[in-house]
């Protein structure tokens, strides 16, 4: 038996996952890591602890399952998006890396839009400047520390750190690529016009490759620390969502899935590209060579539940830990016990600013409504609609582009509550199916590997082999104009407050 190894690198922690060729998981581990917030808005994270958790993890799945790490043909990694990497010219990290959902670039965003042009920004990279996006973060950086810039030789995304650090090689692929805003993404390959334009040195960075293809292997240092084996293949990886999309078989048109990871994502293939004039969905590159992909974010989806558990239920925490079981298992029972609608309670789950459908990195989070009758479980239930809302929104602003799926997939953390992805049945008043291996991502990038390594012909071939999918959540018909009155109010709470959300960030 041969085997495959899929990394997944995200924001509140990295997994590895060991699969069999057939893609059934063998073991699992997972370290988690901090995200700094120096100034309301800012996100940092130290590229060392994801190195060191892929380390571990990977150390750690092979002394699990018992299997030889001669054994493990291939491996990839999937991670979260656009966050900034810049290495010296002794490979050492420069300075924390600026992640996804930092906001301090609107003004770079700016610089970006009137240098390059909005119409050949989107020609080009196919979407407008955001501050989540890597190009603004490097410009940031060249505007307020220009020693840092100075120093700067090579430029990587999270996961590509972590392959540099595995292999050597300054590698990267299309679909992470693309989030860095300095692809061409209609051609997969850097843009030279707009690396000019903005005097960028295309020197910094790394070679580009389709997400299935062998970038190369792993070094003796790191076969040495990790267990595997120096034949063991890298190949491209694929960027969280990407990967997600490849894990839940959505690699053909029509296909849908949604994500409740940190971020919430709801993302369609497309074999032709297609860009949303306004900008609220991203068009990137997808893992499926030579074809796209368009998603909406909701920032702060898990993350604003996450942040809800850190601040307000640490008596849950300690009784899931007494139990032995997950602390989000007790978060989801209570939530149940409030009505559709938390007792008029709304959530928007803007802390971290949002990008579909608003695009505004000054608007933040809000509970609306709040009572002397509320209970924890009813702002639990709403941060969960909330999100829920958000989700709509980006499905909404895919639906005008004429998406319409017949099923929904659901994957990340969230998609693993069964309360939720009813929520999501109910509001998106579509059916909501999850796969057997929830492993999401980490399938995506280990099906990856296999195709990389041989095992099969093509990324859906691989897919079809590899995944199946459970009975779906149906709507249930009764919820669903009940939701439906909550989001119509739900969706006036941005303009009602976009002018305060400015204020309040100017105090
Ligand atoms: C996508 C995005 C997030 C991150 C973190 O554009 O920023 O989904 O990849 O998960």
């Amino acid at each position: 038996m041969k085997y495959v190894l899929g990394i997944d690198l995200g924001t509140s922690g990295t997994k590895t996952v060991l699969f069999d060729q057939n893609g059934k998981g063998i073991a699992s581990a997972t370290v988690e890591y901090p995200m700094y917030q120096p100034q309301n808005g800012w996100a940092e994270q130290n590229p060392a602890d994801w190195y060191n958790a892929a380390v571990s993890t990977i150390h750690t799945v092979l002394e699990k399952s018992g299997v030889s790490g001669e054994d493990v043909v291939s491996m990839g990694i999937s991670g979260q998006m656009h966050g900034l990497v810049m290495l010296d010219e002794r490979n050492e990290v420069i300075r924390p890396s600026i992640i996804w959902c930092d906001q301090r670039t609107a003004k770079e965003c700016e610089e970006i839009t009137e240098k390059v042009g909005y119409d050949n920004l989107i020609r080009i990279t196919a979407n407008p400047a955001l501050t989540g996006f890597t190009l603004s973060k490097l410009i940031w950086v060249r505007n307020h520390e220009p020693e840092n810039y100075a120093r700067c030789r090579h430029i990587l995304l999270p996961k590509d750190y972590v392959r540099f650090m595995l292999t050597g090689d300054y590698a990267t692929e299309v679909s992470d690529a693309s989030g860095m805003q300095m692809l061409d993404v209609p051609n997969r390959c850097w843009s030279t016009e707009l690396l000019g334009i903005l005097d960028i040195d295309p020197a910094l960075l790394p070679k580009v490759y389709e997400s299935c293809e062998v970038t190369g292997h792993i070094s003796a240092a790191a076969a040495g620390l990790t267990g595997l084996s120096e034949k063991t293949l890298v190949v491209g990886g694929a960027g969280d969502n990407a990967a997600a999309a490849v894990g839940t078989g959505v690699v053909e048109d029509g296909k849908v899935f949604t994500t409740i990871g940190t971020s919430g994502v709801v993302f369609a293939h497309t074999d032709k590209l297609a860009i949303d004039p306004k900008g609220r969905v991203h068009t990137f590159c997808c893992a499926v060579p030579g074809a796209w992909h368009v998603m909406g974010v909701t920032q702060a989806a898990g993350l604003s539940l996450k942040w809800f558990r850190d601040q307000f239920c640490g008596a849950e925490s300690i009784t899931a830990a007494a139990m032995g079981v997950d602390v989000y298992e007790l978060t989801n029972q209570e939530a149940a016990q409030s009505p559709i609608g938390a007792n008029k309670l709304l959530y928007a789950p803007y802390l971290m600013g949002e990008r579909t459908p608003h695009l505004d990195s000054d608007c933040r989070g809000m509970f609306i409504g709040l009572s002397a009758m509320h209970q924890r479980r009813d702002l639990l239930r709403a941060v969960m609609e909330g999100v829920t809302y958000s989700l709509k929104d980006c499905l909404s602003v895919l639906a005008e582009m004429g998406v319409a799926p017949e099923t929904m997939l659901a994957c990340g953390g969230g998609g693993k509550s069964p309360l939720w992805r009813q929520m999501l049945a109910d509001v998106m008043q579509c059916p909501v199916a999850t796969t057997v291996n929830t492993e999401g991502p980490a399938l995506g990038v280990a099906i990856l590997a296999s195709v990389g390594a041989g095992l099969y012909g093509s990324v859906r071939e691989a897919c079809h082999q590899m995944i199946r999918v459970n009975p779906p959540q149906n709507p249930i018909q009764e919820n669903v104009p009940k939701y439906a009155a909550v989001y119509q109010v739900y969706r006036k709470l941005y303009q009602a407050n976009r002018e305060l959300f400015k204020e309040l960030g100017a105090l």
